[in-house]
C-alpha cells in the first residue's frame, strides 16, 4: 500500500484525547466504590477541598503556558521558503524575574494551603474511638482495645463519632486506604501511626492496601461498615459474646450456611488434623487459639473471604477451603491447605459452622 504523503495525525490525537478524557471523567463517578472526588468523611473532605483549588490553579497555568506555546508556533511559523528567520532574543531580565516570582507565589499559596490541611488532618482528639489496624500479608487484623473485640477485614465504626486508627504492620509496610473516608497513612512494623476520621453517612465503604506489600497486595482489601451508634453498640455487644461450645445456629441461618451441618462442622473445625486451629481463633473455644491467621469469630457476618478475594457465600467459602492457593496464590493458608487435606464432607460442615455465626444487625448500603 502506498504511504500517504500527508498523514492526518490530528483526528488520531483528538480521538485519543477524547478517550483519555472519558476515562478520567469515568473515574469521577459518585457510584464508584473507591473515588476521592465524592468524599464522605471529614479527613477525605479536607483533602478534596485542597485538591480542587490546586486543580484549578494547575489548569490555569496549563492554559496560559500551552496557549503561549501554540500561539508562538502558529504566529512565528515559516510561511514560505523566502521567510527570513525572526528576531533571535537572548535574555530579558524583566520577563525572567516575572516568571520566577509568579510560580514561586503560586507554590507558596499551595504550600500554605497544604500545611493547613495537614495540620487539620493530624489532630488526634482524645475522645476518638481507638481501633488497632494491623497489616498482615495479605489481610487486616482489627482490634477494638476498649471493647475487647478482635476481627478481620471488616471495620465497624459508629457514624458521627471520630475513630482513631492505630496502625502497624506485622511483617512489611502496608497502607489501609479508604478513598471516600480518609487519606493514606502507612502501617509500619514496629511503629504506630495514627489516623483519625469521622463520617456522618452510614454505609459500607471500600478500603484497599495502598503500599506495595508483595504478591497479593492487590487482594488486601477491607470494608469500613459505618453504622449509627446504636447499631454499632449492638454489633459490639454481640461480638463480645463468645461463640463457644454453647453455640447453636438458628434456623434462619439455613440459607446462609449451605448444605453442611454446623454441629459436625464445629467438631471438624476443632479437629487438629484439619489444621484450622493451627492458625485461627474463635472466641469461646479453648482449642481454637491460633494467631497466624485472621480471628474467625462471627465469620458469617463478614463481607468477604480472603480480604476481598471472594464475596462471603457458602459456595465461595467452600471453594476457598478446598484450594486457597488457587483463589489467592501465595497466601499463607495455601502453604498448609491443598486440595484433599480437608475432606469434602468436613469442608461442607466447616462452612456451615463458620457461616452460621452471624450477627443480627441491619447492614447499611454499599457506598
Ligand atoms: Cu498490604 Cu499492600
Amino acid at each position: 500500500m502506498r504511504a500517504r504523503r500527508h498523514p492526518r495525525r490530528l483526528p488520531v490525537v483528538v480521538t485519543l484525547s477524547l478517550v483519555c478524557a472519558a476515562l478520567v471523567l469515568a473515574g469521577c463517578g459518585e457510584n464508584l466504590p473507591a473515588t476521592t472526588t465524592h468524599p464522605a468523611g471529614d479527613h477525605a473532605q479536607r483533602i478534596y477541598d485542597l485538591m480542587v483549588p490546586i486543580f484549578w490553579a494547575a489548569l490555569g497555568v496549563f492554559v496560559v503556558v500551552e496557549g503561549l506555546l501554540v500561539y508562538s508556533v502558529f504566529r512565528f511559523r515559516q510561511r514560505s521558503e523566502s521567510d527570513a528567520i525572526p528576531a533571535q532574543i537572548h535574555g530579558n531580565t524583566r520577563i525572567e524575574i516575572l516568571w520566577t516570582i509568579a510560580p514561586a507565589l503560586i507554590l507558596l499559596v499551595i504550600a500554605v494551603l497544604t500545611f493547613r490541611t495537614q495540620a487539620a488532618n493530624s489532630v488526634q482528639p482524645a475522645d476518638a474511638l481507638p481501633i488497632k489496624v494491623i497489616g498482615h500479608q495479605w489481610w487486616w487484623e482489627i482490634q477494638y482495645p476498649n471493647q475487647n473485640v478482635v476481627t478481620a477485614n471488616d471495620i465497624y465504626i459508629p457514624t458521627g463519632q471520630s475513630v482513631q486508627f492505630q496502625m502497624t504492620g506485622a511483617d512489611v509496610i502496608h497502607n489501609p486506604w479508604m478513598p471516600k473516608l480518609a487519606g493514606k497513612t502507612d502501617a509500619i512494623p514496629g511503629h504506630t501511626n495514627f489516623l483519625t476520621f469521622k463520617t456522618d453517612q452510614p454505609g459500607i465503604y471500600r478500603g484497599l492496601c495502598a503500599e506495595f506489600c508483595g504478591e497479593q497486595h492487590a487482594v488486601m482489601r477491607f470494608r469500613v461498615v459505618a453504622v449509627p451508634p446504636d447499631t454499632f453498640n449492638a454489633w459490639v455487644k454481640q461480638h463480645q459474646q463468645p461463640v463457644g461450645p454453647a453455640f447453636s445456629p438458628t434456623s434462619a441461618d439455613a440459607a446462609r450456611r449451605g448444605p453442611g451441618d454446623p454441629a459436625r462442622g464445629e467438631k471438624a473445625f476443632l479437629n487438629v488434623k484439619n489444621l484450622c486451629i493451627t492458625c485461627h481463633r474463635i472466641e469461646g473455644y479453648k482449642e481454637a487459639v491460633g494467631v497466624t491467621g485472621p480471628n474467625l469469630t462471627y465469620f458469617g457476618n463478614r463481607e468477604t473471604i480472603g480480604a476481598g478475594a471472594l464475596t462471603n457465600t457458602p459456595e465461595n467459602l467452600s471453594q476457598w477451603i478446598h484450594n486457597p492457593g488457587a483463589v489467592k496464590p501465595g497466601n499463607v493458608m495455601s502453604t498448609l491447605i491443598k486440595p484433599g487435606v480437608v475432606s469434602d464432607q468436613d469442608i461442607a460442615d466447616i462452612v456451615a459452622f463458620l457461616e452460621s455465626q452471624t450477627i443480627a444487625i441491619e447492614k447499611p448500603q454499599e457506598r
